[in-house]
Parts: structure tokens; sequence; C-alpha cells
């Protein structure tokens, strides 16, 4: 099959190669996916490049990318024949595995390929795993937010863009979005947020006050920037609200406001999609579905890349200033 691959770590165009790697056969419960459009995620150019010190290669090669859609073509001992044919996206093809969605063909335990809807695109499926899951986790692990007000810092990002949507579609009251330019307005607005604050420009506390009206607060805040942002969020929280946290990059050892924090009951739920309960993960399968099915999400593709674009696509989804997924065609 052809494949990209890397053996090192190190930057894309050093280390990434593509080439023919032999086909992979799905053990028991396992299935084989013929990968037709594979998604580049932050962590994946992370865990390639050795962010954080992280070095170490997990396996002599890996395949990377753990976000994907296409069709199996093959199941392992115990799995239903009926699924040969049906098409999947694929969450998580590289945790705790060597080889991802970056390649013609990938193997997978039965339940990380999930039936895509008719109509639903390939694009469209690998944009689910990582966005969908952790903006699902991020935003129902404390319950509905039917009647909240809901602040979702960065609201045109990956994750940020399904939350909004999330928080919309669950009946929050006020659903709020941080952006830094125009068209991450736009994104965040055609996401279903009521209102933007433009984070660089204006001021967040008095905007969000003035958005809520009244002595109004917020419920529940998205954080993609703790680090940053947490401070801020704490000051904006109505008693006993949640800030679900799932990045800090700018500032990684963010400072506790642990007084503030405890004069609300405040509580900060660090959210790792890779760490999340198997409850977790099948509650996110099941709502993203529904929700597939019923036709309710929109999607926002930066950029499809070909395959022998692997590189810039790595690069593009590094620079962090798309707006949009960086995915890869698999011819
Ligand atoms: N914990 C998990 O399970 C999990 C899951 C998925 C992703 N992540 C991590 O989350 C981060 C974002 O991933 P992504 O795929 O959503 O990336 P993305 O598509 O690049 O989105 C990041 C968004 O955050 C915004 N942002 C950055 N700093 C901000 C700030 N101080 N205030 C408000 N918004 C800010 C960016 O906008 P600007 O243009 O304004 O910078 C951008 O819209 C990455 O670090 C990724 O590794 C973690």
């Amino acid at each position: 099959m052809k494949a990209a691959w890397y053996e090192s770590k190190g930057p894309a165009a050093e280390v990434l190669k593509l080439g023919d790697l032999p086909d992979p056969i799905p053990a028991a419960g396992e299935v084989r996916v013929r990968v037709h459009v594979s998604a580049v995620n932050p962590s994946d150019t992370k865990g390639r490049g050795g962010a954080r010190g992280n070095i170490r290669m997990p396996f002599p090669r890996v395949i990377p990318h753990q976000d994907g859609a296409g069709v199996i073509d093959q199941v392992g001992e115990g799995v239903d024949q009926a699924r040969i044919g049906e098409r999947v996206w694929v969450y998580e093809a590289t945790q705790g595995r060597a080889f991802g969605t970056a390649a013609q063909f990938t193997t997978v335990p039965a339940h990380k390929a999930v039936r895509l809807p008719d109509g639903v695109s390939f694009e469209a499926g690998a944009c689910m795993g990582i966005p969908a899951m952790t903006a699902h986790r991020c935003v129902f692990a404390d319950g509905p937010v039917t009647g909240r007000n809901v602040l979702v810092q960065g609201g045109a990002g990956a994750v940020g863009y399904y939350a909004v949507q999330m928080a919309r579609l669950g009946g929050a009251a006020k659903v709020l979005a941080t952006v830094s330019r125009e068209e991450q307005a736009k994104r965040a607005l055609e996401a279903g947020a009521h209102a933007v604050i433009q984070y660089k420009t204006e001021n967040l506390v008095e905007r969000v006050a003035q958005l809520l009206g009244g002595n109004a607060r917020l419920d529940r805040v998205i954080e993609v920037a703790a680090g940053v942002n947490l401070a801020a969020d704490v000051e904006m929280m109505a008693p006993r609200g949640v800030i679900a946290a799932y990045a800090s990059d700018a500032v990684p050892q963010p400072p506790l406001p642990f007084w503030p924090m405890l004069s609300k009951d405040l509580t900060l739920r660090c959210v790792l999609v890779y760490v999340m309960s198997d409850e977790a993960h099948a509650e996110a399968v099941q709502y993203i579905t529904r929700t597939l099915e019923a036709g309710a999400f929109v999607h926002q593709v930066h950029r499809v890349f070909e395959h022998d674009q692997i590189v810039e696509a790595h690069q593009a989804c590094e620079s962090m200033s798309n707006v949009g997924k960086v995915l890869v065609r698999i011819a």
C-alpha cells in the first residue's frame, strides 16, 4: 500500500517519507479500512515533532494520523462479515498503535470504525474523531447545557467550532465565542454562536458581561488556552460553573487562581480525549452519529491535500493559522 511514515522524530520535511509498505491484515476483533480521507490534528504533528521533549519513538516506524474516513474492506476473526463495504469514520487509529490513517489501509479495533451515515462525505467523517469527540466531552461531561450561558474560547478552531454547534444544539441560553479575525467570526457565527468577541481587540470580560446582560454570568467555558485565559474565565463565571479545558499551548503551566475559584465553588475539568473513559467515548460516538444522521452539523475544511503533499499538510496544521481542518486525500 502507499503510505506516509516516519522513523525518527523531527520537522515534517526531514522525517516524513512516502512509499510502499505491506498491506496490513486485521487481527481478531479488528477491521481494515481502505482510507479515502485522512485528517491531520495538532496531536499528530506534535507527536511527530517531539513536542514537550517527547522525542522517543513509540514504535520503530509510525504511520501518522488518528482520524480518517473510508470503507471497511476486511474484518478480523469475531467481527461481523456484514461490515465489509460499510462506510466509516475512524478515531484514535494510532492510540497505542503504530499505523494510522495516512496510508491506503489502516486496521483498528472494530468499535473505532464508526458507521458514516448515508450522504455524509468522507471529508466530514474525517473531521469527527478528535475535534468532535473532544468537543462533546467538554460541552456535556458536566451535564446538559440547556438554558446555560456558554463561552467557547477559540470558537473557530477545529474543536471550538464543534463545541459551539453542540452547545447551541444542546439548547444553551447564550453561546458566545472568542475569535481573533473576521474569517473566524464568520465561522463561529455559522456554527451557531449568538455573538462573537474579538479577543485581541476587545475587552473580553466587559464584552461578555454586556452580551449576557444584567447580572448574568457564564455557567460553562470551553477553553483552548487555559494558561492565557483562566483568570478571566474565573472572573466571568457564575457560582458552581465549570471550565472544561483541553489545551494550554502558550502557557503550559497555568497559574491557578485558587481562591477566586474556591469562592465560586468552580470546577476546572481537564479533558484529554484519548484518556477519557470508554463510556465517554461511546456517548460521544452515539451523539455524533445521531447528529450526523440528522444533518445537523456543519463542517469546516481548510484544504484537502494530496497524499504526496503530506509534508505541506503537516506544516499547514502546525502553522495554527488555518481556519478549518487540514485533510489529506488518499487515492
Ligand atoms: N485535550 C484534548 O483531548 C485535545 C483534543 C484536540 C485538540 N487538543 C489541542 O487543542 C489545541 C487546539 O486544537 P485544534 O485542532 O482545535 O486547533 P485549531 O483548529 O488550530 O484551533 C485553535 C484555536 O484556538 C484559538 N486560540 C489560540 N489562542 C487563543 C486564545 N488565547 N484565546 C482564544 N482563542 C485562542 C486559535 O485562534 P487564533 O488564530 O486566535 O490563535 C484557533 O482558532 C491544540 O493544542 C491541540 O493539540 C487537545
